[in-house]
């Protein structure tokens, strides 16, 4: 009898479990990421970049949607940062399959928004366990990765974006995508699942850009002539929408909200600038965004913090024995 009893109890669990993934630990996600040799006292992914200075002018009109002080009319500096990704901070940039915007600001002392983005609009797979196999399967080589892609039909979306992208001239004239979504929570307690896009308000060829460093420099000698402006754009998600899965692209029909601009008036490079010491974990949240149930997000936010530990402790080792940041 007791058996039975323990029976029923224990195999309902044992299924749920057998459902979810396994767990991937921000270390092996690290790891991973920085390869054999890492590049002491950098960002173990996107560690290429250049920091940024500049202001949000909020015109409004996500106000009625979210309590954050961010979306009133108004404006508000932030710091940022403009990326590619992977792990060598002297790759060259136009190898880099993905280009990357973070921003962080501060509503308060006591009050952050962070956030980091990516051109894709969306992930190849819904889960930190699946995306460690895909970065498993990227570094092991491009049959690897087409047999991955294959075994992985959720990707197809990704595929199809991937497919169509023609990679600008410059930092300024890409679309920066939220990825995974986010709530907006309102004075009422009213929750609205949103994504966001920073859309570029210049378009700009790569026809003869070249050198390792071709973005950095173009974007130097842009923001020297001009600010850099983007319209922050959010798409509302409705009820046939599932916020947890970054895999799935909203309709077009879903309406969208201009916020305002984002201008940047200055960069630096980034072991001199102030983006150098944040680490644009995405659930640093103010008071009226919500993070959804998105295991990725989880997963990201884990691992950003390992290796900013990694990073922050081999700057203070460097310069504890006078080496400063080569
Ligand atoms: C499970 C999935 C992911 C993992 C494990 C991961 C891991 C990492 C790590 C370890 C860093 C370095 C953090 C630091 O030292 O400051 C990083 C940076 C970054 N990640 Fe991810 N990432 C994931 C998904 C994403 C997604 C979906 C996006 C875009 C929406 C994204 C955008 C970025 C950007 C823009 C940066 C650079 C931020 C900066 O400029 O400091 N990542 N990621």
């Amino acid at each position: 009898m007791k058996k039975l009893y323990l029976v029923l109890f224990l195999t309902p669990m044992m299924s749920a479990l057998a459902q979810e993934p396994p767990e991937v630990t921000a270390q092996q996600f690290v790891n991973l990421q920085q390869g054999e040799n890492a590049h002491e006292g950098f960002r173990r992914a996107h560690a290429k970049g250049i920091c940024l200075s500049g202001e949000f002018r909020s015109n409004g009109q996500l106000a009625s949607y979210s309590k954050t002080a961010l979306f009133e009319t108004g404006s508000m500096s932030f710091i940022g940062r403009f990326s590619v990704a992977g792990n060598n901070p002297t790759a060259p940039d136009l190898k880099a399959p993905v280009r990357s915007l973070a921003l962080s600001f501060a509503m308060s002392s006591t009050e952050q928004w962070r956030m980091a983005m990516n051109t894709p609009p969306v992930m190849a797979v819904k889960d930190p366990h699946t995306f460690y196999q895909q970065i498993q399967a990227i570094q092991a080589g491009p049959k690897a990765i087409q047999a991955f892609f294959t075994e992985h039909p959720e990707s197809s979306e990704f595929l199809s974006w991937k497919a169509q992208y023609q990679p600008s001239g410059s930092f300024a004239a890409e679309t920066y995508n939220s990825i995974n979504a986010f709530y907006l929570v309102n004075s009422n307690g009213e929750k609205q699942a949103v994504r966001w896009a920073m859309q570029p308000t210049v378009s700009v060829s790569a026809d003869h850009l070249e050198g390792v460093d071709a973005l950095h420099q173009e974007i130097t000698n842009r923001v020297a002539k001009e600010n850099i402006v983007f319209d922050w754009v959010f798409t509302l998600a409705n009820d046939a929408d599932d916020e947890n899965n970054p895999t799935k692209a909203w309709p077009d029909s879903r309406e969208q909200i201009t916020a305002g601009q984002i201008v940047i008036t200055g960069v630096t490079p980034q072991l001199q600038g102030e983006c150098h010491g944040i680490n644009y974990d995405p659930l640093v949240l103010p008071t009226g965004i919500e993070a959804t149930r998105d295991p990725i997000l989880r997963a990201r936010s884990a691992a950003y913090a390992e290796s900013y530990r990694r990073r922050a402790k081999e700057a203070l080792m460097a310069e504890l024995e006078g080496r400063g940041n080569e």
